[in-house]
């Protein structure tokens, strides 16, 4: 693996950056306080191309590697965590599996429009008595000639208020566990379709979330993604790509964490000198660049094997755990050298501490990428 940036990547980059900074970051304490879904700057990521950063041009992405897709990642979670995780189920969550597993038909309907911004996915795996141990969910398609009946229920559905397409993980056999899962494609607007109202959470508020059900809810059978039984296997395959798009967001939250401490570690004075000057807050900042290098690096190592199209799921986990860990001891170091201040809502190092919280559980949590590395060590 080649540490080098290429020209290519350091192009999307930088245009993630420029877009980030202008853009995103003076009003992320606004989308944080209201909660506000940031409707204009999904539409502003889906004209950049990076609603499908790495999907072909020819089915409406730009065509980047992930390692690019990860590059542009950490820029708008820097900015904005919510924005970040929008973006990322987009591309890693929806468009992903569309285009590994969808048919030609369901790669022009579906995925074009969704990898060029100008409609939105979801993802939905979770039930409220399904999350970690994803095989055992209850929602049922039953099918019917060539249609098949969806009815059920997901939670926790990153996008869902918004999103013109759920990729959808549902029963189509009982009692066979992951055996009897399968993959739908399902048009929000399919009548028997509805969203709930919004959750209401700890952070990353502008990245609106809800339960999803499913009454009756009657697709053609050219909606299924993949074959009957194999929806489990898309699930975890779109995991481990999904979980490369989150490792990336709590590495953006964290370095925006870190800059900020740095930059006020110089400023404030405390015993007639600058913080910078105390060896305890030099300590942290060098645990903190530590960490920080080291997520960027386990995170592009699974990018580059995503893009050799080398299973990953153990660099992936490797990366989640690290990366997401790393952001949460990393925001609590720099609210910790924010002092008061960092405690209060207007310093932005409590919005990045409550926005790293979420990379631990969402996509899998820290004890499931355990898990995922733990199976893959013992197996060696
Ligand atoms: N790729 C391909 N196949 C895979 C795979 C992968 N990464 N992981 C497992 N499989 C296959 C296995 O090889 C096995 O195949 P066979 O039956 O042919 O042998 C099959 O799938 C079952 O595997 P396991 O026995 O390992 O399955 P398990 O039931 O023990 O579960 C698990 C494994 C890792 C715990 C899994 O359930 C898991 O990842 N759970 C976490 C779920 C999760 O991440 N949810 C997040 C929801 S999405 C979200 O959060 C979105 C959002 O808001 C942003």
């Amino acid at each position: 693996m080649n540490l080098d940036l290429t020209q290519e990547q350091t192009m999307l980059r930088d245009t993630a950056r420029e877009f980030a900074t202008r853009e995103v970051a003076p009003r992320a304490k606004h989308f944080d306080a209201s909660g506000e879904w940031p409707a204009d700057l999904v539409k502003r990521l889906g004209d950049l191309g990076l609603m499908g950063v790495a999907i072909p041009a020819e089915y409406g992405g730009s065509g980047f590697d992930h390692i690019s897709y990860a590059l542009a990642m950490e820029e708008i979670s820097a900015a904005c965590a919510s924005l970040g995780v929008i973006m990322s189920v987009n591309n890693s969550l929806a468009s992903d599996p569309i285009w590994k597993h969808g048919s030609d038909m369901q790669k022009r309907e579906f995925l074009t429009p969704m990898a060029s911004g100008k409609i939105l996915g979801c993802f939905g795996l979770t039930e409220p008595m399904s999350g970690s141990d994803a095989g055992t969910m209850a929602t049922f398609a039953e099918k019917d000639g060539d249609n098949y009946v969806i009815n059920g229920s997901k939670n926790f559905i990153t996008n869902g208020p918004f999103a013109d397409l759920i990729v959808v993980f549902v029963m189509t056999k009982k009692n066979i566990g992951h055996k009897g899962v399968t993959a739908f494609i399902v048009p929000t607007k399919t009548p028997g379709f509805s969203a709930s109202k919004p959750d209401e959470k700890l952070g990353i508020h502008a990245a609106q979330s809800c339960s999803v059900f499913f009454e009756n809810c009657r697709i053609p059978e050219s909606y299924r993604l993949g074959g009957e039984g194999e929806g489990f296997k898309v699930a975890m395959g779109t995991l481990d790509g999904g979980r490369i798009g989150i490792a990336s967001q709590a590495l953006g939250i964290a370095r925006a964490a870190f800059e900020k401490a740095v930059a006020y570690s110089k400023e404030r004075k405390a015993f007639g000198v600058p913080l910078a000057d105390k060896q305890a807050i030099q300590f942290m900042l060098a645990d903190m660049a530590t960490e920080i290098d080291a997520a960027r690096l386990l995170i592009h190592r699974a990018a580059f094997l995503k893009d050799k199209k080398v299973r990953h799921s153990r660099e992936s986990a490797s990366a989640k755990l690290f990366a997401s860990e790393m952001a949460t001891r990393v925001t609590h170091k720099a609210l910790q050298i924010h002092g008061g201040l960092g405690y209060t809502r207007e310093c932005d190092a409590e919005r990045h501490y409550r926005d790293a919280r979420i990379t631990e559980i969402y996509e899998g949590t820290s004890e499931i990428m355990r898990i995922v590395i733990a199976a893959s060590v013992l197996k060696d």
